[in-house]
């Protein structure tokens, strides 16, 4: 069976930006959050606290966040990569974090110049220290299906990394198909993997980029296998800049025209979200990769 409702976890403002090669200005971003928010989506995530030199494009978050803080409804998580990350975060009155895990070594090196296990180390006492604090706590395992330096990643990598961080007091998880690469027997194999090891599907959500055409097939098996909380970014904006070959996340246009079509409820409206995508696509200069944005567009 199928879920009566899906929690839609918007990441165009930091996955989707993160990724684009002019940086986008604050009042912009703080907009485009607002708007996402107007068209019904309650949990937005709204930027990262990382080195600035890694991830320009969201050098301001300092200054963005203030911007965004107070929008009624709306959950608003964040990244942290470490305790200076956190304190930046808590600082400002984040309630939502989130830690970034990698299943791979050269996605781990590459993305966090550390090995996993050293990641994992350094993400223990983050979790701990905002879990005191009230926050909730989301832990992100990248490459969990393939990765461009490793091939195809094995189940075992992935488990292992999803139950350290639900044992350090993580409250959910995202499977991250950084690359784009899964399709949905593959999906279902790691689901099935992780129930086997003791890790509950209502923990579990997914994030699928759309590389090779297949995040609404394997959202659509995750479903089914009863996952409720599906990654998406407004105009299928997105990447990676740590991880070559990466594309935009699933489109969330794309996942709400589907879900509508199977009749399960997420408070957005469609047609508010397509006029939020398309006004961005026009601030960045390209056209939105979503096929439903396209079908639905006003020009
Ligand atoms: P590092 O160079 O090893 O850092 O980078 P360090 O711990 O050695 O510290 C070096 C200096 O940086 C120190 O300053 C720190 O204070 C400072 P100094 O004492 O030399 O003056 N520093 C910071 N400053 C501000 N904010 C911070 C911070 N941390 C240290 N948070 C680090 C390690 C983790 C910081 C770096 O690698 C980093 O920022 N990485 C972030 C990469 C990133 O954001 N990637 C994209 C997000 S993940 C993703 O997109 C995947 C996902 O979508 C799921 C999927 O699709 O798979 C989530
Ligand atoms: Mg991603």
């Amino acid at each position: 069976g199928l879920p009566e409702r899906v929690r839609i976890h918007e990441v165009g403002p930091r996955d989707g930006l993160q990724n684009e090669a002019s940086t986008v200005p604050t009042e912009v971003k703080a907009e485009f959050i607002h708007r996402l928010a107007d068209a019904g989506l309650t949990t937005v995530e709204a930027t990262s606290f990382v080195h600035p030199k890694w991830v320009p494009q969201l050098a301001d978050a300092e200054e963005l966040f203030p911007r965004v803080r107070d929008l009624e409804g709306v959950r608003l998580p964040v990244l942290v990569p470490n305790s200076r990350g956190l304190e930046r975060a808590l600082a400002l009155g984040a309630h939502r974090v989130a830690v970034f895990a990698s299943a791979t070594e050269s996605f781990a090196k590459a993305n966090l110049n550390r090995t996993v296990e050293e990641s994992l180390a350094v993400f223990e006492p983050v979790v701990t220290r905002a879990r005191d604090e009230g926050a909730h706590v989301r832990g992100y395992v990248s490459m969990c299906f393939g990765d461009p330096w490793e091939g195809a990643v094995p189940l075992h990598q992935v488990v292992h990394v999803c139950k350290a961080l639900l044992e350090m007091g993580c409250d959910e998880l995202s499977l991250g198909d950084t690359i784009g690469v899964a399709t949905p027997g593959h999906v279902l194999g790691l689901l099935s993997a992780l129930n086997e090891a003791g890790v509950p599907t209502d923990v579990v959500g997914v994030h699928f980029h759309d590389t090779y055409g297949q995040a609404l097939a394997n959202t659509l098996a995750a479903l089914q296998h009863g996952v409720t909380t599906v990654d998406a970014s407004a105009g299928g904006l997105g990447g990676c800049p740590y991880a070559k070959s990466a594309t935009g996340n699933l489109a969330t246009e794309d996942l709400v025209w589907m879900l509508q079509g199977l009749g399960i409820d997420t408070g957005v409206d469609l047609g508010r979200l397509v006029a939020t995508s398309e006004w961005m696509a026009g601030r960045l200069g390209r056209p939105s990769p979503s096929r439903t944005l396209r079908a639905l567009s006003h020009k």
